[in-house]
């Protein structure tokens, strides 16, 4: 089958990367030259440079026969009349801070594909083409999509959705084994295009492939998003809190004791100083807003979204609730820059909210280490004020692994959870100096908190009490 998709960001490239492994022919459209020109270098470490996923390159490499980028509106005119299904893989941010979705990108690109469609067959318009939302949208967004088209003069096309399940950081190996594929169509016809698409899956084991309406399956992603969003809020606010206020208890053998529990379940039982990452936020908000329109209480979703928040101010503040640090004039090692581990993503990462409530503390430096994250860290500091929040370049400077960091800082903070963190106990005892303060925003040092007191560093982790140092 010939795919296009529109947007080649995480989404688009991955999707589009496991269609083309499907035996489709696929063309990816992206208004972003430097990206386009990195998924077509055939160089598997310039595609992740781009885009960090493992396995992307290969994948894009290994199907290049198969699979085209580009940027340019002719390439998809001079492929668009024998295109059955196109795929929407758009960017949905939030709005103003409102939790409104900012369709604006989503808008313009499809605008730019009706033009296009509207002119296929030389204006006989006689491919039928199914129009699949990819991108998180809200739940009506099909109807959206649909007066889009007709306003273009499009014909002999539906409007389907197809929402992404992907977890970034596992996103190729989750779609060429995944748990579900939630596909939303009006009719038995779209269906069929869904079923040809996604073939080699229908009949995999493990696999729940379900067919649902567009609206069911839309909603489906913003409230799969929630409940995860929600456990994750449950464990930082309520458990952690519990094992920070409590002393002698250990967040680690109280997870024990409730994931054995099987209606509890171990996903995303952990604590963190914040979740993080381009969805949960945006699609919390997004549902809330969409509740509320609709004249619902979003009051549990509202209140998910206030305890992420809280957990990364409390645990920020605790230097100063806790041992009277003042952070004026501090250097600070600052570790983890992506929003989690295996994904060079920033997007509403704990490090950049870290960041910008150090750089407002007035400390006099940031070394920040990530292992891929590290130049889109410091991109999004470099950028206008108004979108960086803070001109803190000269502020910010990335050290080229954990030791260049912790050299000479006064307080180590660790945001990300990079699995080798675990095994920064004797580098810290080496390289930072004592008396330093260990924010551990991650439980990653767990193992090291009472040893680490011992040698005279003072302990702030999520989920635990302030562990002084010994002197
Ligand atoms: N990243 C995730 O983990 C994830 C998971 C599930 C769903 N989603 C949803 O999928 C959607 C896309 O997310 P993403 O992470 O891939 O975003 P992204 O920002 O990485 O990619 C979006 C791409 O769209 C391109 N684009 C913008 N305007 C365009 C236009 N007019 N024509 C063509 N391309 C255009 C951008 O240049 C960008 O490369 C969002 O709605 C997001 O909420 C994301």
């Amino acid at each position: 089958m010939k795919i296009l998709y529109f947007g080649a960001g995480y989404v688009g490239a991955c999707s589009a990367a496991i269609s083309a492994d499907s035996g489709h022919e696929v063309l990816v459209y992206d208004i972003n030259q430097a990206l386009v020109k990195s998924l077509s270098s055939n160089d598997k470490d310039v595609i992740e440079s781009k885009l960090y996923e493992k396995g992307l390159g290969d994948l894009i490499i290994r199907n290049k026969q198969r699979i085209k980028f580009t940027d340019n509106l002719a390439d998809i005119e001079q492929y668009i009349d024998a295109v059955e299904a196109v795929f929407m893989c758009l960017p949905t941010p939030e709005k103003d801070g409102s939790g409104e979705t900012n369709l604006a990108f989503y808008e313009n690109a499809a605008e730019t594909l009706a033009e296009i469609l509207a002119k296929r067959n030389y204006g006989a318009q006689s491919q039928y083409v199914l129009l699949i939302n990819k991108s998180t949208v809200p739940i009506e967004m099909v109807n959206r999509t649909k007066e889009i088209m007709e306003a273009a003069g499009v014909k002999n096309f539906s409007t389907g959705s197809n929402p992404e399940f992907l977890v970034e950081g596992k996103a190729i190996e989750g779609s060429i084994r995944p748990e579900r594929i939630v596909v939303g169509a009006w009719s038995e016809k779209d269906f069929a295009i869904f079923r040809d698409i996604y073939d080699r899956f229908i009949e995999a084991p493990n696999v729940n492939y379900i067919e649902v309406n567009p609206l069911e399956a839309a909603a489906s992603k913003l409230l799969a998003n929630f409940m995860l969003f929600n456990r994750l809020a449950n464990c930082f606010d309520v458990v952690g809190r519990v094992c920070e206020k409590f002393a002698g208890l250990h967040f680690e053998n109280i997870r024990k004791i409730l994931i054995a529990d099987s209606r509890i379940g171990d996903w995303g039982f952990y604590d963190s100083l914040y979740a993080g990452g381009s969805c949960f936020i945006k699609d919390a908000r997004s549902l809330s807003y969409q509740l509320k329109s609709k004249g619902g209480r979003p009051d549990l979703v509202d209140d998910c979204l206030a305890a992420n928040h809280r957990q990364l101010v409390d645990f920020l503040n605790r230097a100063k609730t806790e041992i009277d640090f003042n952070w004026s004039d501090k250097t600070v090692a600052l570790l983890g820059l992506s929003f989690k581990r295996d994904t060079n993503d920033i997007r509403n990462s704990a490090a950049i909210e870290a960041a910008k409530f150090l750089l407002a503390a007035g400390v006099k430096k940031i070394k920040a280490y990530d292992p891929v994250a590290g130049n889109n860290f410091l991109k999004y500091f470099s950028g206008p004020p108004a979108q960086a929040g803070q001109p803190a370049a000269d502020k910010i400077i990335l050290a080229d692994s954990e030791t260049g960091a912790m050299s000479g800082a006064e307080v180590l903070i660790i945001a990300g959870d990079w699995p080798q963190f675990r095994e920064l106990g004797e580098s810290i005892m080496r390289n930072l100096p004592k008396g330093a303060i260990v924010m551990d925003g991650r439980r990653m040092l767990q193992q090291k908190y009472q040893e680490l007191a011992q040698a005279g560093y003072n302990i702030i982790a999520v989920g635990s009490p302030l562990m002084k140092a010994v002197k």
